[in-house]
């Protein structure tokens, strides 16, 4: 039985959560792999809205476990936040898992990367400011703190102590802060124990067995190829690994078992935050991608930055995740265009580039080399199967499937559940 990955093939914001939703009804557990509340999925459904940060998407189907492993970093207020409006409207959220090695994001690190990122200045990355990055730095330093930490009082004073031992000399010497008393960081953890004990469990443990037993699991990234640690726009990235290798270190599921690899990406580019975008348009055109396609950010608001399809870093996005399937979303903001470019290749100070540059100057200096594919007019909302969509808008997805050495085994007409045209199964 299948073991698919979902994942981002751009910058975030390619319609991730959506194809997990809709995946839904055919899925045993959903498990969120990577990042924390960060991420922002929108999901539609029957008209209503649902904006979820930290939740797996799976959540809001019925028959799915949803279960968040321990590559995932979770705020715990914002965590009981969450389930706490998705409960008020009617979704049930006891069947929530969460891996004892998760780690949990404390108040001091939310400080921490705000002001960190004031104090880069122009190098600023442009963060969500939910404490992210210190937090997986804590990880790999080895004084983070565990959602098992929780349950053994006095370790986790131990814990935050030793963690605070250092950040404290840099509130106060460097950053100019107060420093944090450990003792209250432990109480404001200890207050959310019992609340999170009945969902803690040996998620490798759980998953792995419900693949014996023939279940199918979906493993849903947060962020996407281009903001992964290693494989995207380094430093400008987020600090968790978003690429298909994370699916497995962030749950405990091996490569082996790992049947598709599905990689979301939208018609156009967005990006939020700061960092090199090649195809970015900084003009009107930029200005109607973004009202047309509803282009603010889930989580922070803030305008996405927007440019046409790189076809490059679809590519690029195909190779290391070893894609199996692409969705392509958003097809229908398209619509109305005379002509659409697709950059095909980059010009790098004058040398023409196929692939994605080793090296990130280049990547800076890279400026799109494009393609123009005719557009189309007609309304292809409606649209359910692929010969139903304009010749155009055929030729435009035949040509990023080429392009981007992937089959597009679906594409996204809307952002309701049903809007979603299928070529070829994903299960
Ligand atoms: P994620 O972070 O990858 O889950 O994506 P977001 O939810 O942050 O952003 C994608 C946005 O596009 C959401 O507002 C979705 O409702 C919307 N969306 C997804 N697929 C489509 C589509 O095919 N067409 C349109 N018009 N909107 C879509
Ligand atoms: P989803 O899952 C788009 C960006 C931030 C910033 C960089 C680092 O909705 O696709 P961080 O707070 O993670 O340390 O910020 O990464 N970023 C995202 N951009 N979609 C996301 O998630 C993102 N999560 C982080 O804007 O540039
Ligand atoms: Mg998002």
């Amino acid at each position: 039985m299948p073991a698919v990955i979902v994942l981002g093939a751009q910058w975030g914001d390619e319609g991730k959560g959506k194809a997990t939703d809709q995946l839904g009804a055919d899925v045993d557990y959903v498990v969120k792999f990577n990042g924390g509340n960060n991420a922002g999925h929108t999901v539609v459904i029957d008209g209503e809205k649902y904006a979820l940060h930290l939740l797996p998407s799976g959540i809001l189907s019925p028959g799915v476990t949803p279960v968040i492993g321990n590559g995932v970093v979770v705020d715990l207020e914002v965590l009981f936040d969450e389930i706490t409006h998705l409960e008020a409207r009617g979704i049930d959220c006891s069947r929530l898992r969460i891996s004892a090695d998760a780690h949990v994001i404390p108040s001091y690190n939310r400080t921490l990367d705000r002001v960190t990122e004031r104090f880069l200045g122009a190098r600023q990355i442009g963060t969500t400011g939910r404490g992210i990055g210190p937090t997986y730095a804590d990880k790999m330093n080895r004084v983070g703190i565990r959602i098992q930490d929780l349950f053994d009082a006095s370790i986790l004073a131990q814990k935050v102590e030793g963690a605070l031992e250092q950040k404290n000399h840099l509130l106060v010497k460097i950053f100019n802060r107060r420093a944090v008393d450990p003792a209250a960081v432990t109480e404001e953890l200890l207050k959310y124990a019992e609340r999170v004990r009945p969902m803690v469990v040996d998620a490798s443990a759980l998953l792995n067995d419900a693949l014996d037993a023939g279940k199918t699991v979906l493993f849903e990234a947060g962020q996407a190829t281009m903001l992964d640690v290693d494989h995207g726009t380094y430093p400008y990235v987020t600090s968790s690994s978003a690429t298909a290798g994370g699916a497995c270190t962030g749950s405990g599921v091996g490569p082996t078992r790992i049947d598709r690899v599905v990689g979301v990406a939208k018609a156009y580019t967005t990006r939020v935050g700061e960092g090199p975008f090649p195809t970015e348009l900084l003009d009107e055109v930029g200005d109607g991608l973004r009202a047309k396609g509803g282009e603010f950010g889930t989580t922070t608001g803030r305008p996405r930055r927007c440019g046409w399809h790189d076809a490059v870093v679809t590519r690029y996005a195909t190779r290391v995740n070893g894609l199996t399937d692409l969705v392509l979303t958003k097809l229908d903001v398209l619509t109305g265009y005379e002509r659409i470019p697709i950059c095909v290749a980059y010009d790098v100070d004058g040398v023409r580039m196929d692939e994605m540059p080793m090296d990130e100057t280049s990547f800076h200096h890279a400026k799109p080399i494009y393609e123009e594919m005719p557009g189309w007019t007609e309304d292809i909302t409606g649209a359910r199967t692929f010969e139903e969509l304009p010749k155009a808008a055929q030729d435009y997805v035949l040509r990023i499937e080429e392009l981007g050495r992937c089959r597009v085994s679906a594409i996204g007409v809307g952002p309701g559940r049903e809007a979603t045209i299928s070529r070829f199964p994903l299960l």
